[in-house]
Parts: C-alpha cells; sequence; structure tokens
C-alpha cells in the first residue's frame, strides 16, 4: 500500500499538461463492444479505473493491447455477457457493459453496482431506459440479469440526469430498430464524446451535444478509432494547486470550455486567469483567497467532481464560504480529514459552511474516495508541516500519477510504500 508524504507550502511554478478523461474514456471502452473487430482508442489515462474496463473487457473476450496511451481493443470474439461482482465491486462504471451487450448480444448479466462510499447511488434510470427498449430485466442473486431479442426504439425522458444512464441508453439505442428519443440526456463533455465515438462507428444520432438526442437505430457498428478528450478534473483539481499555494503556472489544456464554470469561480476567488486555446495561465502569487461560495450542478455547472478541491481551497480563504453538493448530497468525507488539518468546517444538510483559517497544519489523514483524496493533497500541498496521506489508492483510480506531475511544478511531494492502513 503506497501513501503521500507532502511537505507543505511550497509555491507551485512551472508548466503541466493534463492527461486524458477518465471518464469519458470509461465510456468509450465499453462501446467497442457494439462492433466486432479492431477500435483503436488514443490518450487514454493510465489510471486504474481504465485497468479495471481493460480487465473487465478481457474477460468478456476482448482482446486488448495498451501502449503509450493507445489502446487497441479488439472485440472480434465476445464469449461472456456476464460483468462478475469482483469487477463492478471496484468500479461502478463498470454497469456501462450492460447496454451495449443487451444491444448487441440481446443479454446481459451484470452485478449490481450497490453503495458507493459516500452514500447511495442507484442505478434505477438505466434500468428504466433498458426496459422502455423492450429489455426483460430480472434482479437474481444480486446480478441484474437483461434481456431483448433486438431492442427497439423508444422515448426516454430522463427525470433526473444522468451520465452512466445517457451513456447506457445511447450505447442501447443506437442498434435499437427504429427510433429513440432521448430527453433531458446528459450533456456532460464525456457523454457527447461518447456521442462523436458512436457516430464514426456509424450510428445514427442527432442532436450530439444536447438534451434532445434523437437516434435512428442500425444493423450494424463498425470498429473505429477516437482521441479521448482530456480530462477537466485533472485540468481544475491542478489549477486549484496552483491557486492554494499561492503560485503561477500554465496549464497545458484546450478545453477551457469544459472547465468554465470552475475558471469563474478562479476568477473571482481572486486567481489573475490567462485563457489561451492551447493552455491556460494562473497566477495567485499576490493574490488573498477570496470566500466564494459553489454549489454544484449539472454541465456546464460546477462539477461535483470539483466539491471536495473546491473546499479544499476555501479552507483558507479571507472569509466563510458555503459549498452545496445538489448531485450527491452525502459526499462530504472529506471534511472531517480536512478538519485533522486545522480547516474550520461544518457540514449542513447538502452543504460545508467553511470559515477560512489562517493556515493548515500537516497531520495523517485518510483517503476515503478519490476526489476526497484529491482534495487532501491540496491542502497537504500549502499546510505547515509534513502531511501524510494514507489510502492513495483510491487516488490512482483517476488521476495519473498526479505527484509525478505536483513534483515538476516544485512540490514536495513523495509517493512511499506503507504497511499502514
Ligand atoms: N441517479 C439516479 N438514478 C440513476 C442514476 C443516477 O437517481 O439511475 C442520480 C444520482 O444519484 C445523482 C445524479 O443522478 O444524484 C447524477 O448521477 P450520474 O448518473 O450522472 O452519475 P454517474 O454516471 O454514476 C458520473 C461520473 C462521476 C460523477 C457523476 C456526476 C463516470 C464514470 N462517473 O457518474 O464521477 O461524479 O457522473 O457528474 O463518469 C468521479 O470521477 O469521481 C465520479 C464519481
Amino acid at each position: 500500500m503506497d501513501k503521500y508524504v507532502i511537505h507543505g507550502g511550497k509555491t507551485l511554478s512551472g508548466s503541466v499538461s493534463v492527461s486524458g478523461a477518465k471518464n469519458s474514456c470509461l465510456a468509450l471502452m465499453p462501446s467497442t463492444l457494439l462492433t466486432e473487430g479492431k477500435n483503436i482508442i488514443f490518450n487514454v489515462p493510465e489510471v486504474n479505473d481504465t485497468f479495471t474496463m481493460i480487465k473487465l473487457l478481457n474477460e468478456l473476450g476482448a482482446k486488448t493491447k495498451f501502449e503509450n496511451y493507445k489502446l487497441e481493443l479488439d472485440t472480434s470474439h465476445i464469449v461472456s455477457q456476464t460483468a462478475p461482482y469482483e469487477h463492478v465491486k471496484k468500479m461502478r462504471a463498470s454497469v456501462y457493459v450492460l447496454g451495449p451487450l443487451l444491444a448487441k448480444y440481446g443479454f446481459a448479466k451484470v452485478s449490481m453496482p450497490g453503495g458507493c462510499a459516500w452514500g447511495p447511488r442507484p442505478i434505477n434510470l438505466h434500468l428504466e431506459a433498458m426496459e422502455k427498449l423492450g429489455a426483460e430485466i430480472k434482479l437474481e442473486e444480486g446480478y441484474i440479469i437483461a434481456k431483448a431479442n433486438r431492442l427497439h426504439g423508444a422515448k426516454i425522458n430522463f427525470d433526473v440526469s444522468s451520465v452512466g444512464a445517457t451513456g447506457n441508453a445511447l450505447m442501447a439505442s443506437v442498434l435499437a430498430k427504429g427510433t429513440t428519443l432521448i430527453t433531458n440526456a446528459a450533456i456532460e463533455p464525456e457523454i457527447v464524446h461518447l456521442e462523436r465515438y458512436l457516430q464514426k462507428m456509424g450510428a445514427k444520432i442527432n442532436g450530439i451535444g444536447s438534451s434532445h438526442l434523437e437516434i435512428e437505430g442500425v444493423d450494424e457498428l463498425k470498429p473505429a478509432g477516437i482521441t479521448n478528450i482530456p480530462d477537466r478534473i485533472e485540468a481544475g483539481t491542478l489549477l486549484i494547486a496552483a491557486a492554494i499555494t499561492h503560485g503561477k503556472i500554465k496549464l497545458l489544456y484546450k478545453e477551457s470550455e469544459h472547465i468554465e464554470s470552475v475558471l469563474t469561480k478562479l476568477d473571482d476567488s481572486g486567481a489573475k486567469l490567462n485563457i489561451e486555446e492551447d493552455f491556460i495561465e494562473i497566477d495567485t502569487t499576490d493574490s488573498d483567497i477570496n470566500s466564494i461560495d459553489v454549489t454544484t450542478s449539472i454541465y456546464p455547472g460546477f462539477p461535483t467532481d470539483m466539491q471536495a478541491q473546491w473546499t479544499a481551497y476555501m479552507t483558507l480563504s479571507n472569509g466563510t464560504s458555503t459549498i452545496t453538493d445538489n448531485i450527491y448530497l452525502d459526499r462530504f468525507k472529506h471534511v472531517p480529514e480536512l478538519v485533522r488539518l486545522g480547516a474550520n468546517i461544518e457540514v449542513r444538510n447538502n452543504s460545508a459552511i467553511v470559515k477560512g483559517v489562517k493556515k493548515l497544519i500537516g497531520a495523517k489523514v485518510m483517503s476515503t474516495d478519490l476526489r476526497a483524496s484529491a482534495s487532501l493533497v491540496l491542502a497537504g500541498l500549502a499546510a505547515e508541516g509534513t502531511t501524510e496521506i494514507l489510502r492513495i489508492y483510491h487516488l490512482d483510480r483517476g488521476y495519473q500519477k498526479i505527484e509525478q506531475k505536483l513534483q515538476k511544478l516544485g512540490a514536495d511531494i513523495e509517493r512511499v510504500t506503507t504497511k499502514e492502513y
């Protein structure tokens, strides 16, 4: 098991690039099950979640080759339609194989994901969408068993906008017979990229990028290649790493529109930003951190996946801020750990009330989930003294060797093997 040891207080400077987006890849990869042949995805991040998805696809029969962020997926000989508990319990996004397996093979057996580290994360919308498309669904011994001769077009309106349910409904409907209308579809960049990939495979989708999708099912899809988008959450996390240490960095990131909500809040907090086509410069060397409220919402709102990092940033602000998570009402496991570092935070319902303190002081803390871990790294970079972060396997699920990127920017952070748990 690894931990991070951070000697805080170093001001970050220099330039850093952003890896491929984890959440986009986790949708692109299973979509190749809709084809038979060799697909290629470029700019795939080397993170544990993509490795887990590769293992799952291998188990289904896909042959893969992963080198230099290029992932080849040969789906010519799919031999199983079962996503076992062993994979799904590690990574909920495994449920993304449901739609494509059902559409292509008429059968899918996928373990129910169960709870998540910070609270309930239901998949009712995924199942309802499959049923609308004509699947017969049973829940047996912890598994979803879905069957259909051939899916048919349907009208699917999501009461709640859901990234995963939109992805699954899309992957199922592209091979369904007839027209499917998806309303209140998620418009997160990761879903829009999936739409583009499906289109490259030959899917007929109208309304790409919008919340109103019209899909004309086709009989077959052809293997295709695509370059994954960069990770907007990693981009936002690195910008806050600069901001919380009063640093100045250049982020080599071309998709600034994907993080507009985060950039606006950073600007409000006093950071000086220079946004160009190929990079973003952030300079916080002379600025105070203004206390700025955020409320998470669906894209293009402030992402829930940046909530913990913003909370860490606000611990050192000059006033009181309220950070409300409207997507995941219980996503505050980072708060007690930030408090161990000297932060003044109180959780009330789905809000964290953060009273800025003059300084944080290093301590031993524990990762509880991916973004919570990122918030602890940020706090540790700014804290006086030494911060040790245990259980960083959570972080390894979604950030590609973030310590190396931070070291390059001048942070004193080290990965150390430990027996501590
Ligand atoms: N929801 C339902 N029923 C469903 C599905 C979702 O009620 O069947 C609710 C959820 O409880 C939540 C809201 O809908 O309140 C949105 O959840 P969504 O389905 O959009 O989330 P997801 O697809 O399970 C993806 C990301 C998450 C990210 C959320 C929200 C992937 C693999 N995961 O999850 O990423 O937080 O969208 O943007 O794309 C992370 O990377 O740390 C992470 C958790």
